[in-house]
Formats: C-alpha cells, structure tokens, sequence
C-alpha cells in the first residue's frame, strides 16, 4: 500500500482554527471572516461537514459554486482546508426517496428526518449515494491548493451507535458468517445450549432487538463489535473513493475519545486504517476535575496513534449547549485546556466551531466568534491561542514518553457491563479514570495502550477491570511482570474469555497464576456500604472470598462477611511484582497503592514536589532537546525549578520559573 502524508498538508507549525460554516452566512459576514482568521492566526479549517443538501438541493443536482469561492477566499488568506466529505447527514430527499435507509433503536423506532445523522450505516443504498457524494467532492477539489486533509463523515457512531434496522440484520448476518465458520461454531461461541438459543441456519439470527429480558450476552458483545466495524467499514469505502482519486491527500475522521460516554466504537482497532488521528474532546461543565478527564482523552488519543502528532478536531472555545446546565468557561481556562492537549501530542488545536451560529439547535454553543462580536473575553482568547500556538511552532512534532502504562481496552467496557452480572454498579471508565486520576495528581505522565500491546518496558502497567482477555494478551502481561514491570490488576479482570465464557476453576481466571490468587466468589457491596480494611481505609462496591496462592496480602478486610481475608496483595514474579486490588479502596487509599507501586517501580514523576492542581508534562524533540509544559489549574501562581526558553513570553527563565494562577507556560530546555 502507497504511503500516505501523515499531516494536513502545507499548514505551518501548529495548526489551528475550527469548523467553518459559511453557508450559514450572507456574503458579507464571509468576508469579514477571512479577515477575522487572519487576526487569530488561524491556519486550517474544516469546512462542509454538513453541506450534503447545500451541494446537492435535488438529486443529481449540484451548486458547488458556493464552495468554490469559500476555497477560493480561505486559500487567498493562506488558510488551509480539512474538506469533509459532506456525507455525515442526508439530505431531506434522500431519506424521502429512500425511507430504508432510516436507522432503527432496539424496540423498534426508526429514527426520522430532522436532526442529523439519519442513516443506517450498513444501509447499501445510503453507502452507494454516500460514496457518489464523496467522488464528487473529490473530483470537484482534487487539484484545490487549499485542499489539505479529507474529513470523512463526522464522529461516526456519534447519535446512532447501534442500528437495529433491517439494513443492520442482513450486514450482522454476513459479519457473523466472516466471524464463524459455520452456525455450530457460532452455537459453540455464544452458548445457545442455555434457553433453547440454539440457531440451524444463519438465517435465524437477528440483532439483540428488545426482548423480554437479558439477550445472549455474547450475541450482545458480537453486535457491538459489528457495529464498531460497521463504523469503519462505512469510513473505508468513503476513504478508499478518496485515496483513488486524490492518493497524496492524506484522510482521517473525527473520533470521540472521552469518558464516561462514547462507549461503542473501538478506536484502537481503527488506528491502522488511521493516517492521522483526530479527537474530539468536550468538558463535562459539573465535573471539577474535568481537565483530569481531558488529559484521559488527549493521552488516550496519542494512545490510538500509536504515540505520533494528532489533530484536536474539535473542543468548545466556552459553553456548549447540550449538558443539563452550560457554564461557560472560567479564566484562562480554554487556553489551559489547549496547552494540556497539546503537551499530550497534538499538533493541531481546533474548535467547534468559527462562527457561533445564530439558528438551528446548536446556536448556544461557544464559538471562536461569538454572538457579541470582538469585543469578548472570548475573541481575546481566540486571538490570545492563535499568538500563543505561534510561538510553540518548534513544539511541533516532538513527542511524549512515560515509564507507566494503562490498558484501556473496549471489548472489556462493553463486557463487564453487561446486564446480569454480580453487581449492576460496576463502571468502567470510573474505575479507569480512578486509577488514572491518582498518577495524574502524582504528575506521572502515562501511555494509555490496548490489551493487545506488548507493555514489556514499562515499569509500571495498570490494568483496571481488564474484564475479558485472551490467552495471549494475558499472557504479554505476565512476560512484563516476569521482565520486570509493576503490574497492577483489579478486580473483575480475567473473568471471561473473548466469547464472553468464563475461565473456570476460579477467579480472577486468566491471571490466576500471574498474581498468586483464587477467588472463590464474589461479594459485591450494598449501595452505601463501605468497609474498614486493616490498615483503617475504606472500601465499597466490591468485594471478593480470595485465598493466597503464592501472594502476600498488603491489605485485608477488617470487617464485613469476609473479615480477615485479603482485599489487596502481591506477588513477585521473575524480576517484576503483580499485584490485585480486589476491591475499590477510597482515593486516599488509592492513592497510598499507588504510591507504593510507584516507588518500588522507580517511577518519577516529571517535576517534582508539584502542587495539588499542577500538571507538567515533558515532549522530547528529535534534537535530544525537550519541552516542558507547566499548567497551573489553581488559583495561586507556583515557583519550581526549571530553566530554559520560555517560549510564551520569549524570555530566558534561568533556576526557577514563574507560572501564574490559571495559566500555562512552555520551557524549551535544552
Ligand atoms: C460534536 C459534533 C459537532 C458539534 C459539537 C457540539 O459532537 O461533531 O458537529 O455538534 O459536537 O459540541
């Protein structure tokens, strides 16, 4: 396969801007809009993602003047353009021509014309006029100096991430036939012994459609792992339209990697169809730490590209408007937001949107031009970015290492929260973020990587909830632990295999040996019940009847039905230690483990002694020089000692560096 560029081309340093919409404008506005992105520096936008019923009003009929002149006047004022391939909502004739390609819910309602994203993904007919859409815009831009990355679609699998439409049943038939090499094996897989399940033809199945009570669960798992591919084999056939046509632009889309939503579509498994990555990232405005929650994503994103330069599609300048309450941003807090993913690895810092919209349902969502014009905190942020990502030019394609590893891996989200489980409490993006959130406060710089990584390296892997594994991926984490590493597992981990079909003989199955346990059965806790251990913290959620089988335990329970038994152990193994956390201690208690295991892995963190509400984070450059970020989330200016240039202000920073409340600086030391 031809190698295709890895970054929009022919934008310089950082690149930076957001969607435009200009077809919400009259002409004048437009203009006045080119000026405005030249004032903020903006670089790069993605213009046309939902211009599908502007480009075609009536089948077969085309008005891509208007587009014409947009390219035109960006490319004029040196702005560069991620085209979209306008296909990420049909337009109102089409769904009326062809009400099949309507997507379905579980219990059977299809979901109309309206708002957006009405389309069955698997729908042949909409894939037909989705991929002539695409030729179209190709062949129109090909040869456009403006034209610098493809945008497919736009965050697939965002309103409809599962379809249970006609459509839906034939492509999950066929998927299963790819999958299984006959119905027996299929039988075999999904365990249809149990309730009369058992299938004589592929025929039979169906999607796990509403039913009276608990649908197979591995017929569940498969139909979300259909459905993710799904996803992705709409974005080939539009990508492979436009690799033909246009083989030196690179492609991407805009994924959705943030917790706790966004459960459905397995991005890890996308990153080799990838030539960039791109994220959209939006705060939860009710969470106070929801910067801890960015960082997540934003390493999660580096994660997904395999540790190279991704884009930042999408953030919010403020507000948005779809959360119970939105606040608009505090101060200096979109700029902090903007360094914190950049010093994660992006190399681009965009937003939703330019121009904030005056109809339509998203016209109380902040914008880089908001409703009041020029004279806003908001356009004195946008203007205040666009300086500073010029100066952090230089920043641009560095890189971030850690010394610690967190499997993050989709197949065991969907799993573990399955319905009819021990305990219907269990969360696991909370019980990711837990973990991550205390190597956060330690200022630990982390890789988020897939179970399917070889983590030998690290010193420290923290597998949380790794609920179903294969052989060999648990098998790599072993070699780690054997090699050297901390790894660190808790509970709920191992449990099944890929079919969803638990390992018996004892919990936590698969890592039985690694960490030197058997579990007997679990104790999951009541809502509200949290238990001393011996050393006087507290747990909830979950508990388990575990016995030593070569582990020592660190912690045991000091009350409760299983008073005396180990809740945290040890294990050495070859030159590493596993260890099994098989409960929820509180986040002190949490953060003490961590401690522990950071210390005996010989991890630092990447400045020492750094307040409660400070993050630093370290991109190492090609040249042996690096970039220290420093991210003050508090309300009180910090001293620690750094030295070097520090790139924001332009001036020399020699022993200690100043960064004031609610702001960022960036030290290139060398
Ligand atoms: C994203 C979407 C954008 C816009 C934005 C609002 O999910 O891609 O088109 O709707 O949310 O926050």
């Amino acid at each position: 396969m031809p190698n295709h560029p890895a970054w929009p081309l022919n934008v310089p340093g950082i690149a930076y801007g957001g969607d435009y919409n200009p077809e919400q404008w009259p002409l004048d506005v437009q203009l006045q809009d080119i000026e405005l992105m030249r004032e903020a520096g903006v670089n790069l936008v993605s213009v046309a993602i939902f211009s599908w019923a502007q480009l075609e009003p009536r089948e077969g009929e085309y008005d891509f003047a208007w587009l014409d002149d947009v390219l035109d006047r960006l490319h004029a004022g040196g702005i560069q353009v991620a085209l979209a391939t306008a296909t990420a909502s049909p337009p109102p004739w089409l769904t009326r021509k062809h009400p099949e390609i309507l997507p379905r819910t579980a219990d059977g309602t299809v979901l109309g014309q309206g708002a957006r994203q009405s389309y069955a993904v698997s729908s042949p007919v909409f894939r037909r006029y989705a991929v002539a859409m695409t030729r179209r815009m190709a062949e129109r831009y090909r040869d456009h100096p403006a034209l610098a990355v493809w945008h497919i679609d736009n965050e697939l699998g965002c309103h409809v991430p599962h379809d249970y439409s006609d459509n839906a049943e034939v492509a999950f038939r066929n998927w299963l036939q790819e999958r299984y090499a006959s119905i027996d094996d299929l039988n075999a897989a999904w365990g249809t012994t149990f309730w009369s399940q058992r299938y004589d033809s592929f025929e039979e199945i169906l999607p796990p459609r509403a039913a009276p009570t608990f649908v197979n669960p591995t017929q569940q798992l498969d139909f979300a792992r259909f459905s993710s591919d799904e996803q992705l084999a709409h974005y080939r056939a539009l990508r492979d339209a436009l690799r033909e046509i246009t083989p030196q632009v690179p492609t991407t889309t805009n994924f959705m990697m943030s917790l706790p939503d966004n459960k459905w579509v397995d991005y890890f498994s996308w990153s080799a169809d990838m030539d960039v990555v791109a994220n959209d990232h939006y705060l939860i405005a009710a969470d106070r730490e929801a910067h801890i929650g960015l960082a997540f994503s934003a390493d999660l994103s580096r994660g997904v590209a395999g540790g190279a330069p991704w884009i930042l599609m999408e953030h919010s300048t403020s507000a948005v408007n779809w959360q119970p309450r939105n606040r608009a941003k505090g101060p200096g807090q979109m700029l902090r937001n903007s360094l914190a993913h950049l010093a994660r690895g992006a190399d681009a810092i965009m937003f939703f949107q330019w121009r904030q919209s005056l109809a339509g349902a998203e016209k109380y969502h902040s914008a880089m031009v908001p409703h009041a014009g020029r004279d806003t905190d908001v356009w004195r942020n946008t203007v205040e970015l666009g300086r500073r990502l010029k100066a952090l030019a230089p920043v641009k394609g560095s890189r971030v290492t850690a010394d610690v590893a967190l499997v993050f891996d989709y197949p065991s989200w969907w799993g573990a929260e399955l319905d009819g489980h021990p305990t219907d409490a269990l969360s696991y993006p909370q019980e990711v973020l837990r973990w991550y959130r205390a190597l956060w406060q330690r200022d630990i710089t982390v890789d988020i990587v897939p179970a399917q990584a070889d983590p030998t390296g690290y010193r420290a892997v923290f597998a949380p909830m790794l609920y179903s594994v294969t052989d060999q991926d648990a098998a790599r984490l072993t070699a780690a632990a054997q090699a050297g590493a901390h790894v660190v597992i808790t509970f709920f981990s191992g449990i099944v295999d890929e079919f969803d079909h638990v390992r018996p003989g004892g919990y936590p199955g698969a890592f039985r040996d690694l960490l030197g346990v058997r579990t007997e059965e679990f104790h999951p806790l009541h809502e509200d019940e949290v238990l001393a251990l011996d050393d006087g913290a507290r747990a909830d959620l979950w508990s388990e009847k575990t016995h030593l089988e070569g582990a020592k335990a660190v912690r045991t329970w000091a009350e409760g039905p299983l008073a005396g038994l180990p809740a945290v152990t040890r294990n050495t193994v070859g030159d590493g230690t596993a260890w099994y956390i098989a409960t929820r201690p509180d986040s002190e208690a949490t953060g003490s483990l961590v401690d522990q295991v950071l210390a005996e892995a010989g991890v630092a963190p990447v400045v020492a002694d750094l307040p409660t509400g400070v993050e630093a984070v370290r991109r190492h450059a090609a040249d042996g020089s690096s970039y220290l970020f420093v991210i003050n989330h508090t309300d009180r200016g910090i001293d620690l000692a750094a030295s070097g240039r520090d790139l924001l202000r332009d001036q020399d920073v020699i022993d200690t560096l100043h960064v004031p409340a609610l702001d960022s600086t960036v030290i290139h030391e060398r």
